[in-house]
């Protein structure tokens, strides 16, 4: 088989899982690292033992200069959308890491040079390719549930600003935070199972609180009254949000907060309700087996959907997430995690964000693309 001409646009902490997931293959060419800190991306690629790769400092010149099949975009967030639209006008396949974007406005030039290139522009939601998250989909799908009209979702943690590294909590590197670090999951599960209906409205607010606060980070990280210096994020979100079809869509997520967990996720339906243990959202599953409940015969009965375990031969949720674009590039498929879903999953983060700042509801308009 030809090799799988690969390269990283980004390499720092999450680079790490998509270079893992490409070396456990063996038909990866490995043409060109970049990085725009000098040093990085050479350091890289000795990490994982690459010789004879380009090095980059700028995703221009390494995009004009060399021939790839796919990229993986690993920037931080501010920076998704130049590397990927700059890579998909060149006629480069892209596998961007999540969220999509910081605004809609980017998520929808994205899509643009997506549709003009015709190539494929997958976005990195590894909780897609775990089997608990797609059991949630298939039982929505079953028609158990009967009609959705209701859901609460909601994760995060106690206390989990990702702050070693700074990109994470900057607006002019994150641009959004838990909101959007982990918020996008969040979202993802529900609006996947329920088939990705379109936001219409949103009333919705973030908060800073424990960011600002030097005492967050005393006991977890060096120099935490810099760290609340330069926080200028969200460390808390929540929303309520209308989407067509009738369904509400309740929503909170949290990188700290004064509780152990901002409640399950709860997924109502005429014939069933759904109860999915929340989870921390630092890796991509569900918390424990889910429980379903439903009246039978004038009782009220309840029963779980025990967690599925992943076989020897599955590999990890990496493996199945950079498996499954090379996949749809080599065979002419399409993306796997399509932005037709996404964009709508950005919308709502940036409706939060308009309605957090005006501190009312905001109507939510996707542009054709
Ligand atoms: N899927 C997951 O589980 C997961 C986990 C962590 C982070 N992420 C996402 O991955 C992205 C990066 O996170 P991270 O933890 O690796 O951050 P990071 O700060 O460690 O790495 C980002 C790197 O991108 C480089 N960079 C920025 N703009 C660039 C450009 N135009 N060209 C080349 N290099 C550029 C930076 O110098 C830095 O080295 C974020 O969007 C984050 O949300 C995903």
């Amino acid at each position: 088989m030809e090799k799988f001409r690969v390269g990283i646009i980004g390499c720092g902490g999450i680079a790490h899982s998509h270079m893992r997931a490409y070396t456990r293959r063996d038909d990866i060419e490995y043409v060109a690292f970049c990085d725009i800190v000098p040093g990085k991306a050479e350091a890289f690629a000795k990490e994982f033992g690459i010789e004879g790769a380009k090095i980059y400092t700028s995703h221009e010149e390494m995009l004009d200069k060399e021939q790839f099949d796919g990229v993986s975009v690993c920037t931080y967030n501010r920076q998704h959308a130049a590397p990927t639209i700059y890579a998909l006008n060149k006629g480069v396949n892209v596998i961007l890491e999540k969220p999509f974007a910081v605004t809609l406005d980017e998520a929808v030039e994205m899509r643009k040079a997506e549709k003009a290139s015709g190539k494929i522009l997958t976005v990195g939601f590894q909780p897609r390719f775990d089997k608990n998250m797609q059991q949630i989909k298939k039982i929505v799908e079953s028609g158990e549930l009967g009609r959705v009209y209701y859901i609460q979702t909601g994760g995060g943690r106690r206390r989990g600003i990702p702050a070693y590294t700074e990109s994470f909590i900057k607006d002019d590197t994150a641009g959004v935070g838990a909101l959007g670090d982990i918020g996008c999951y969040s979202l993802d599960m529900v609006l996947n199972a329920i088939g990705y209906p379109t936001p219409l409205t949103v009333s919705g607010f973030k908060t800073d609180f424990f960011g600002k606060d030097p005492e967050t980070f005393r006991h977890r990280y060096g120099n935490p009254e810099h760290l609340a210096e330069i926080f200028s994020v969200d460390d808390f979100a929540g929303a309520i949000i209308r989407l067509e079809g009738g369904i509400v869509l309740d929503f909170r997520i949290s990188w700290a907060m004064n509780m152990n967990t901002p409640g399950d996720t709860i997924i109502l339906g005429t014939k069933a309700g759904l109860r999915i243990p929340s989870t921390d959202c630092w890796n991509g599953t569900v918390g424990g087996p889910m429980t379903v409940y439903r009246d039978c015969a004038g009782q009220s009965i309840e029963y779980q959907i025990p967690i599925l375990k992943d076989g020897p031969k599955d590999g990890d949720l990496w493996d199945r997430k950079v498996g499954s674009f090379i996949k749809a590039v080599r065979e002419g498929g399409t993306a796997p995690v399509p932005t037709s879903q996404i964009i709508k999953n950005q919308a709502i983060i940036d409706g939060i964000v308009r309605s957090s700042a005006l501190g009312r509801e905001v109507e939510i308009t996707i542009p054709e693309v």
